[in-house]
C-alpha cells in the first residue's frame, strides 16, 4: 500500500510552487496525498518567516500533533521552507517531536531525509549557508532550487501554473526576512525557463505566472548576452498552448520601458503590475532602505500610465514601521488616495530577528496604531477598488474559468450547472453561473455588478473566444 503523504502550505506563491516540488518528488517515491494528519505516515509543513503571525500559525499546528507523534512515533512530521532556514535547530526546542528541518533550498534532498529519519529515528536536518559562511559561489549553489519536476495534479488548477525564474533576493529591505531565508538572488537560465514553459504547455497549462521576490530585476548573463524579463516574456509568449502570461512581484526602480513595451506589445502578456510602494513617505522609505523616493515611483506611474494606460496596477504597503508618523501615514493615504491602486496587499509591521530593522530601528509604533492604520488605509483601498470596479458593468470581459465559485464550493455539488469563478487578463476575479465543463476556457462574460474584490456576469452565449470554440458558450 502506498504511504500517506499531509502537507500544509503558508506564505506566497514561491511556497505554493515549492510544495508543487515537493509532493511531486515523494510521489516518485510511493506516497500519495490525504487530507488527514492523523492517517498520514509524512506530515509537512511549508512555512513563511515574513511576519510573526505567520510563524505562530505553523507553532500552533504543530502543537497540536504533540499527541500524534506519541502514538504513532513512525509518522515523520517535518518542518519546511523559510521557517526552516530562518530558526533551524532551535525549531526542535520549541517543537522536540519534530523530525525533519529542511530550508527552502535544500528540498530536493526530503525524500532521502524522511526515509532516514524513519530508519534511524534520528533529526535530520538540511539548511542552506548563511549569506556570510562560504564563498559567494558555495551560498548561491546552496539555495538553489529543484524545479523542473512538475506535477499538474498538485496545482491549484491544471491549466495554471507558477514558473519561477528568478531565486531569492539582494535588495535587503531593512524589514524582511526573504534574503536571509532565500539567499542571493540569481536568475535561472533562460532555456531552462523556457523549456519548463513547454512541459507545462504539455500537460495542458494555458496560464502562467512567472516568479521572481524582484521578478523584474531578473537578469541572465550568457558570454556576450543578457536576457531581461521583458525578452523572456517573448520567448515564453511563442510556447503554444500558453496563453497567459503574468510575472509577480516587481520592484519599482526596475520597471523599465522595455518591460512596459514588452507587455503593451504581446497580446498574451498581462498588463497586471504588481508593483509595491510600501510607503506614501520619503522618511520612511528611507529607513526601509527600499532605495526610491516617492517622487521616483511617481515618475514610474507616469510612464505606466503613457505607455500601458489599460493596465492594472497593485501594491503592497507597511503601515506602523519603525518611526512612522500620523503625518507619514498620512502621506502613505495620499499616495493610495493618487495612484487608485487596483488593490493592495496592508501589513502591520511585524519586527522580524536577523533584519537591519531589528538590529538598528526600534519598533516603537503602538500595536493599536498599526491596527487603526492597516484599517484606514484598507477602508480607503476597498473604496477605491469598488468604485473604479463599477466601469465594468455593462462591459465584456475575457475569463479563464478557474473552477466551482467559494459559495459553490461550500454548498457543495450537485450536478454540471454551478456559479463559476475566473480571473480577466489584469487578473480580476469574476464570478458567473456557468457548467462545469466550462473549467479550464476562456468565456466571454458581460459584467453586471461589482464590489471592491469582485465582477458579477453573466456568460455571452453563442460567442466563442480565442481558444477555438472547443466549448459551446450557449449551453444546453
Ligand atoms: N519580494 C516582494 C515581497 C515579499 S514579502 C517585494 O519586494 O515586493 C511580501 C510583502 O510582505 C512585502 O511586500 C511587504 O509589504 C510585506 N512584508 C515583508 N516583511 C514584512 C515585515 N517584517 N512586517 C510586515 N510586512 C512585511
Ligand atoms: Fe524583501 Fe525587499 Fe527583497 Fe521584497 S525586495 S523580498 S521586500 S528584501
Ligand atoms: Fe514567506 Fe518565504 Fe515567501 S518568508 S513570503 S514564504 S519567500
Amino acid at each position: 500500500m502506498g504511504k500517506k503523504l499531509y502537507i500544509e502550505t503558508v506564505g506566497c506563491q514561491m511556497n505554493v510552487l515549492d510544495s508543487e516540488m515537493v509532493v511531486a518528488s515523494l510521489r516518485h517515491h510511493g506516497y500519495e496525498l490525504t487530507g488527514a494528519p492523523r492517517w498520514a505516515d509524512a506530515i509537512l509543513f511549508n512555512t513563511c518567516s515574513v511576519r510573526q503571525h505567520a510563524e505562530d500559525k505553523v507553532y500552533s499546528a504543530l502543537g497540536t500533533l504533540k499527541q500524534l507523534k506519541r502514538q504513532r512515533p513512525d509518522c515523520v512530521i517535518g518542518v519546511l521552507g523559510c521557517m526552516a532556514q530562518k530558526d533551524q535547530r532551535k525549531i526542535f526546542e520549541r517543537a522536540p517531536y519534530v523530525d525533519l528541518v529542511v530550508g527552502p533550498g535544500q528540498l530536493h534532498q526530503i525524500p532521502k531525509l524522511i526515509e532516514r529519519a524513519r530508519r534511524e529515528r534520528t533529526r535530520q536536518v538540511a539548511v542552506s549557508l548563511d549569506r556570510t559562511s562560504g564563498s559567494a559561489d558555495a551560498i548561491r549553489r546552496s539555495h538553489e532550487t529543484f524545479d523542473p519536476l512538475r506535477d499538474p495534479s498538485m496545482r491549484p488548477t491544471p491549466f495554471q501554473a507558477y514558473l519561477r525564474i528568478q531565486i531569492g533576493c539582494d535588495k535587503f529591505c531593512t524589514y524582511c526576512v526573504v534574503p536571509n531565508t532565500r539567499g542571493p538572488e540569481q536568475g535561472r537560465a533562460p532555456g531552462e525557463i523556457v523549456a519548463e514553459a513547454r512541459v507545462l504547455a504539455d500537460q495542458g497549462c494555458r496560464e502562467v505566472t512567472l516568479l521572481g521576490q524582484t521578478v523584474n530585476s531578473y537578469r541572465y548573463v550568457e558570454g556576450e548576452k543578457t536576457t531581461r524579463l521583458s525578452d523572456l516574456l517573448e520567448s515564453v509568449a511563442q510556447v503554444d498552448g500558453i496563453e497567459r502570461i503574468k510575472f509577480v512581484t516587481n520592484y519599482p526602480l526596475d520597471m523599465t520601458d522595455d518591460l512596459l513595451d514588452a507587455v503593451r506589445e504581446l497580446p498574451k502578456c498581462s498588463p497586471y503590475l504588481h508593483v509595491p510602494l510600501q510607503s506614501g513617505s520619503d522618511a520612511v522609505l528611507r529607513r526601509m532602505k527600499r532605495g526610491y523616493t516617492v517622487a521616483q515611483y511617481d515618475e514610474m506611474m507616469q510612464r505606466i500610465g503613457e505607455r500601458l494606460p489599460q493596465a492594472a496596477v497593485a501594491s503592497d504597503f507597511i503601515v506602523g514601521f519603525c518611526g512612522e508618523t500620523e503625518e507619514d501615514f498620512e502621506q502613505t493615504m495620499e499616495a493610495v488616495r493618487r495612484y487608485r491602486f487596483k488593490n493592495s496587499f496592508i501589513f502591520k509591521y511585524s519586527e522580524r530577528p536577523g533584519t537591519k530593522a531589528a538590529a538598528r530601528i526600534p519598533d516603537d509604533v503602538p500595536y493599536e496604531v498599526k491596527q487603526r492604520r492597516n484599517r484606514e488605509l484598507l477602508a480607503l483601498q476597498n473604496a477605491i477598488s469598488e468604485e473604479d470596479n463599477q466601469r465594468f458593468i455593462g462591459e465584456k470581459v475575457e475569463v479563464l474559468v478557474e473552477g466551482p465559485s467559494k459559495a459553490a464550493r461550500q454548498k457543495g455539488a450537485s450536478g454540471p450547472q454551478m456559479q463559476l469563478t475566473g480571473r480577466t487578463l489584469c487578473d480580476r476575479i469574476v464570478v458567473f453561473d456557468g457548467n462545469e465543463r466550462q473549467i479550464g476556457h476562456f468565456l466571454p462574460v458581460v459584467i453586471y455588478e461589482a464590489n471592491a474584490h469582485t465582477l458579477f456576469g453573466e456568460v455571452v452565449t453563442g460567442e466563442y473566444c480565442h481558444d477555438g470554440g472547443a466549448v459551446p458558450l450557449s449551453l444546453p
